[in-house]
């Protein structure tokens, strides 16, 4: 079976692909062999006759989109017009993988997959819109919403504090955000479980359990045996061009049931995590 990974060579994709490589034969799209943006994609796809497509390839900078707006319509609404053209010819399932920033944040519970999405910021715009193409052309789509993504082949929060920490003795972090960390080797895992299932439409995945910018910071020094004190701010004191939802928690109950399987805890995976990172650095 032939499976297209789009964005292949970035966190998730490296750790799907990794995951894939033995049961399947994997295509990769990735810049650097194509850009989703020129409709030539099309083409190469139509070529490449795969069986499955899991789209992640995206404009991913939250606060750069706000300034580069056009080229983040471009790559997460054009460019997946553009993939899912190619899906529909091929008549294909997709795998699409969206974001939390659909959400507003005012929510005090978590969001559930028929919670309207309200963005407040231009990347979570762009997600949303991307989710309405697929909707609009294909009838056989799996959109997966998602959160605070760690893992071995990219830049996120854990590497960013790991480092702060070798250099300051104090981190300052925001307390006002919650969400749920989702390390790219678990999420892999159940992105898997689609390609030989026909319960399509959106779900809600991510590590299970929530926490702030501020525990996640205090966890990760804490098992990584720093010694940084991390203090809490507010948003509002750290100057970002993007705002942030103050709650996107995630529910995952709808996956959880009809797939029988529960992510483990944000705080598992990262234990995990830390210590495939030491190992891999050894
Ligand atoms: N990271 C998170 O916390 C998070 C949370 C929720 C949802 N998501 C979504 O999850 C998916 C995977 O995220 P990720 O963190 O793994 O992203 P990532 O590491 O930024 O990977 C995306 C990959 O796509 C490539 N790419 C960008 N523009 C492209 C284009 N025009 N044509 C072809 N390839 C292009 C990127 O190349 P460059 O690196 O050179 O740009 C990168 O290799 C994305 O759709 C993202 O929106 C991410």
């Amino acid at each position: 079976m032939r499976v297209c990974i789009t964005g292949s060579k970035g966190m998730l994709g490296y750790d799907l692909a990794r995951r894939l490589k033995s049961g399947y034969e994997i295509i990769g799209v990735d810049i650097d062999d194509f850009d989703i943006v020129n409709k030539d994609v099309i083409d190469f796809l139509l070529a490449q006759k795969p069986d499955f497509l899991f789209h992640f390839a995206a404009y991913t900078n939250v606060d750069k989109a706000e300034r580069e707006k056009e080229k983040a319509y471009e790559v997460n609404v054009s460019g997946t017009k553009n993939i899912v053209t190619a899906c529909k010819i091929l008549d294909i399932p997709l795998v699409f993988i969206s974001t939390d920033y659909v959400f507003d944040g005012r929510k005090k519970t978590p969001y559930r997959e028929d919670d309207n999405p309200e963005p407040i910021n231009f990347y979570g715009e762009t997600k949303r819109d991307g989710e309405k193409v697929i909707i609009a052309i294909l009838k056989r789509y799996f959109i997966v919403r998602t959160s605070w993504l760690f893992g071995k082949n990219g830049k996120n929060f854990v590497k960013s504090i790991f480092s702060l920490a070798q250099e300051k003795e104090n981190i300052a972090v925001v307390d006002d955000q919650q969400g749920s960390p989702t390390y790219t080797s678990d999420l892999a895992v159940s992105l898997e479980m689609f390609i030989h299932s026909v319960q399509y439409g959106i779900y809600h995945i991510t590590n299970s359990g929530l926490c702030t910018w501020f525990d996640f910071a205090e966890k990760i020094i804490s098992l990584s045996g720093g010694k940084s004190v991390v203090s809490p701010i507010k948003s509002e004191n750290l100057k970002r061009f993007a705002k942030r939802p103050q709650n996107s928690v995630l529910d995952n109950t709808l996956f959880e049931t009809k797939f029988c399987y529960k992510m483990p805890s944000w705080e598992d995976a990262l234990g995990r995590y830390l210590i495939e990172d030491r190992d891999s650095k050894e």
